[in-house]
């Protein structure tokens, strides 16, 4: 179901003496990626996120670190995920509302189902929910 956040658990080939590999690859990504970006050195003070999408697809990776990520949808369903598993990636559907929380040594892989647009994004939180009120009306 694409219209919710869910966890992915990423293959993790490798052993404690040795080290891992994890692997997004088409048969455990919801979406064929676009764009991948990374976010690092984020502040522990500092709150990301504060935005929803139209159309872009995302599954954030803490690759290191932990990160908190808050999710809310137009049925007023909200979540909190805490990411601090390198083989670990949430999937956020389009049309859902994301804050995020870094811990200082937390780098964030971001794939991404659309190119960078502005116009993409919603990030007046008022918009957003005015979204939900014509859904359900
Ligand atoms: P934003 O998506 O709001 O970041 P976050 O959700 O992590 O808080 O982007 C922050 C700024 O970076 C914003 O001014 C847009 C710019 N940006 C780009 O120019 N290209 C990109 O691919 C991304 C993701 C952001």
């Amino acid at each position: 179901d694409y219209t919710l956040p869910f966890l992915i658990e990423f293959p993790k080939i490798g052993a404690p003496a040795l080290g891992y590999i994890s692997v997004a690859e088409n048969e455990n990504l919801p979406f064929v990626p676009k764009r991948i970006y990374w976010t690092y050195f984020t502040p522990e003070e500092v709150e990301r996120g504060g935005h929803s999408h139209f159309d872009l697809q995302q599954i954030l990776i803490a690759v290191s670190g932990k990160i908190e990520v808050t999710t809310e949808l137009l049925s007023g369903k909200k979540e909190t995920f805490v990411l601090d598993r390198p083989n670990m990636g949430l999937y956020i559907p389009k049309m859902c509302w994301r804050d995020m929380k870094y811990s200082h040594n937390a780098v964030q892989v971001c794939v991404a189902s659309i190119e960078y647009d502005e116009k993409d994004y919603i990030r007046e939180y008022s918009e957003f929910l005015g979204y939900g009120r014509k859904e359900t009306n």
